[in-house]
Protein backbone atom coordinates (compact mmCIF):
# COMPACT_ATOMS: atom_id res chain seq x y z
CA UNK A 1 0.00 0.00 0.00
CA UNK A 2 1.70 3.67 -0.87
CA UNK A 3 0.15 6.16 0.50
CA UNK A 4 -0.13 9.72 -1.47
CA UNK A 5 0.23 12.95 0.59
CA UNK A 6 -1.05 16.47 -0.44
CA UNK A 7 -0.84 19.73 1.79
CA UNK A 8 -2.67 22.35 0.62
CA UNK A 9 -3.91 25.59 1.46
CA UNK A 10 -7.51 26.65 0.49
CA UNK A 11 -9.30 29.75 0.96
CA UNK A 12 -12.63 30.02 -0.81
CA UNK A 13 -12.80 26.10 -1.42
CA UNK A 14 -11.59 25.77 -5.19
CA UNK A 15 -7.84 24.00 -4.25
CA UNK A 16 -9.74 21.67 -1.90
CA UNK A 17 -12.15 20.46 -4.66
CA UNK A 18 -9.49 20.08 -7.03
CA UNK A 19 -7.52 18.12 -4.22
CA UNK A 20 -11.05 15.78 -3.33
CA UNK A 21 -11.62 15.27 -6.87
CA UNK A 22 -8.04 14.20 -8.13
CA UNK A 23 -7.94 12.00 -4.88
CA UNK A 24 -11.58 10.01 -5.92
CA UNK A 25 -10.13 10.03 -9.24
CA UNK A 26 -7.08 8.53 -8.22
CA UNK A 27 -8.67 6.05 -5.84
CA UNK A 28 -10.86 4.75 -8.37
CA UNK A 29 -7.90 4.17 -10.58
CA UNK A 30 -5.74 2.29 -8.30
CA UNK A 31 -8.19 1.15 -5.48
CA UNK A 32 -6.48 -0.44 -2.57
CA UNK A 33 -2.92 -0.04 -3.75
CA UNK A 34 -3.09 3.66 -2.69
CA UNK A 35 -4.04 5.49 0.65
CA UNK A 36 -4.54 9.21 0.55
CA UNK A 37 -3.43 11.74 3.37
CA UNK A 38 -4.98 15.48 2.36
CA UNK A 39 -4.38 18.15 5.09
CA UNK A 40 -5.70 21.56 4.53
CA UNK A 41 -3.04 23.88 6.55
CA UNK A 42 -5.76 26.65 7.13
CA UNK A 43 -7.88 23.78 9.23
CA UNK A 44 -4.51 23.21 11.22
CA UNK A 45 -4.11 26.48 11.93
CA UNK A 46 -7.93 26.82 12.68
CA UNK A 47 -8.15 23.97 15.32
CA UNK A 48 -4.50 25.94 16.73
CA UNK A 49 -2.78 21.94 16.08
CA UNK A 50 0.95 22.12 16.19
CA UNK A 51 3.07 21.75 12.55
CA UNK A 52 4.39 18.89 12.24
CA UNK A 53 7.19 17.02 10.84
CA UNK A 54 5.80 14.75 7.47
CA UNK A 55 5.98 11.22 7.48
CA UNK A 56 6.87 10.73 3.61
CA UNK A 57 7.19 12.57 0.32
CA UNK A 58 4.41 14.93 -0.18
CA UNK A 59 3.05 17.16 -3.08
CA UNK A 60 2.02 20.52 -2.20
CA UNK A 61 -1.39 22.69 -3.90
CA UNK A 62 -0.70 25.95 -3.47
CA UNK A 63 -3.29 29.02 -5.22
CA UNK A 64 -2.27 32.59 -5.22
CA UNK A 65 -3.33 35.62 -3.40
CA UNK A 66 -1.07 38.72 -3.73
CA UNK A 67 -1.37 41.91 -2.58
CA UNK A 68 -1.89 44.22 -6.01
CA UNK A 69 0.43 44.97 -8.23
CA UNK A 70 1.84 43.92 -11.52
CA UNK A 71 3.81 41.02 -10.85
CA UNK A 72 6.66 42.27 -12.84
CA UNK A 73 8.35 45.11 -11.23
CA UNK A 74 6.10 45.01 -7.90
CA UNK A 75 2.88 43.73 -6.37
CA UNK A 76 4.20 39.77 -5.62
CA UNK A 77 3.89 40.05 -2.13
CA UNK A 78 1.67 37.15 -0.88
CA UNK A 79 -0.93 37.43 1.23
CA UNK A 80 -3.25 34.42 3.24
CA UNK A 81 -1.85 32.01 1.84
CA UNK A 82 1.50 31.65 4.13
CA UNK A 83 0.83 29.27 6.31
CA UNK A 84 1.38 26.82 3.61
CA UNK A 85 5.04 28.16 3.08
CA UNK A 86 5.46 28.06 7.08
CA UNK A 87 4.15 24.34 7.19
CA UNK A 88 6.43 23.21 4.51
CA UNK A 89 9.60 25.25 6.45
CA UNK A 90 8.61 23.42 9.49
CA UNK A 91 11.00 20.48 10.54
CA UNK A 92 12.76 20.54 7.11
CA UNK A 93 8.99 19.49 5.13
CA UNK A 94 9.97 21.10 2.24
CA UNK A 95 13.05 18.16 1.56
CA UNK A 96 10.42 15.76 1.07
CA UNK A 97 7.86 17.76 -0.89
CA UNK A 98 8.07 16.04 -4.46
CA UNK A 99 7.19 19.73 -6.10
CA UNK A 100 4.53 22.14 -6.30
CA UNK A 101 1.57 22.29 -8.04
CA UNK A 102 0.35 26.19 -8.54
CA UNK A 103 -3.51 27.66 -9.07
CA UNK A 104 -4.90 30.51 -10.22
CA UNK A 105 -6.74 33.07 -12.37
CA UNK A 106 -5.13 33.64 -15.89
CA UNK A 107 -6.97 37.18 -15.27
CA UNK A 108 -4.00 37.81 -13.20
CA UNK A 109 -1.81 37.74 -16.32
CA UNK A 110 2.16 37.83 -15.12
CA UNK A 111 0.85 37.12 -11.37
CA UNK A 112 -0.57 33.72 -12.67
CA UNK A 113 0.38 31.60 -10.00
CA UNK A 114 3.51 33.26 -9.15
CA UNK A 115 3.37 32.32 -5.52
CA UNK A 116 3.97 28.77 -6.23
CA UNK A 117 6.95 29.52 -8.90
CA UNK A 118 8.26 31.88 -5.78
CA UNK A 119 7.49 28.83 -3.42
CA UNK A 120 10.10 26.61 -5.98
CA UNK A 121 12.82 29.04 -5.62
CA UNK A 122 12.86 29.20 -2.02
CA UNK A 123 12.38 25.90 -1.14
CA UNK A 124 14.35 24.04 -4.42
CA UNK A 125 11.62 21.79 -5.50
CA UNK A 126 9.86 22.17 -8.83
CA UNK A 127 6.62 23.61 -9.99
CA UNK A 128 4.75 20.47 -11.45
CA UNK A 129 1.97 22.09 -13.22
CA UNK A 130 -1.03 24.77 -12.95
CA UNK A 131 -4.61 24.80 -13.13
CA UNK A 132 -7.47 27.65 -13.06
CA UNK A 133 -9.84 28.08 -10.37
CA UNK A 134 -11.60 24.52 -9.40
CA UNK A 135 -9.74 22.98 -12.24
CA UNK A 136 -11.05 20.83 -14.75
CA UNK A 137 -11.43 16.72 -15.59
CA UNK A 138 -8.02 17.53 -18.18
CA UNK A 139 -6.33 19.29 -15.19
CA UNK A 140 -7.44 16.33 -12.94
CA UNK A 141 -6.08 13.82 -15.14
CA UNK A 142 -2.86 15.09 -16.16
CA UNK A 143 -1.62 16.13 -12.40
CA UNK A 144 -2.73 12.99 -11.72
CA UNK A 145 -0.84 11.17 -13.84
CA UNK A 146 2.23 13.31 -13.10
CA UNK A 147 1.98 12.30 -9.70
CA UNK A 148 1.46 8.33 -10.69
CA UNK A 149 4.89 8.66 -12.11
CA UNK A 150 6.20 11.07 -9.06
CA UNK A 151 5.22 7.76 -7.06
CA UNK A 152 5.77 5.19 -9.40
CA UNK A 153 2.05 3.85 -9.46
C1 LIG B 1 -7.84 38.76 -3.34
C2 LIG B 1 -7.48 37.76 -4.41
C3 LIG B 1 -6.24 37.87 -5.01
C4 LIG B 1 -5.86 36.95 -6.02
N1 LIG B 1 -4.64 37.09 -6.62
C5 LIG B 1 -4.29 36.22 -7.62
C6 LIG B 1 -3.05 36.36 -8.27
O1 LIG B 1 -2.25 37.25 -7.99
N2 LIG B 1 -2.73 35.45 -9.25
C7 LIG B 1 -3.57 34.42 -9.61
O2 LIG B 1 -3.21 33.62 -10.49
N3 LIG B 1 -4.77 34.28 -9.00
C8 LIG B 1 -5.15 35.14 -8.02
N4 LIG B 1 -6.37 35.00 -7.40
C9 LIG B 1 -7.25 33.87 -7.80
C10 LIG B 1 -7.18 32.71 -6.83
O3 LIG B 1 -5.86 32.16 -6.77
C11 LIG B 1 -8.14 31.61 -7.31
O4 LIG B 1 -9.46 32.07 -7.16
C12 LIG B 1 -7.97 30.29 -6.57
O5 LIG B 1 -8.74 29.31 -7.22
C13 LIG B 1 -8.39 30.39 -5.11
O6 LIG B 1 -8.18 29.13 -4.49
P1 LIG B 1 -8.95 28.71 -3.14
O7 LIG B 1 -10.44 28.79 -3.43
O8 LIG B 1 -8.52 27.31 -2.90
O9 LIG B 1 -8.55 29.64 -2.06
C14 LIG B 1 -6.76 35.90 -6.42
C15 LIG B 1 -8.02 35.82 -5.79
C16 LIG B 1 -8.38 36.73 -4.81
C17 LIG B 1 -9.75 36.60 -4.17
Amino acid sequence: MITLRFVYISLSGNTASFVRRMSQHLLEKHGDAITIDAVDVKELVKDGQDFYEMAGPFVAFLPTYLEGGNGVDNGDQEILTNPLGEFIAHADNFKQCLGIVGSGNRNFNNQYCLTAKQYSQRFGFPVLDDFEMRGMLDDIKRISEKIESLYNI
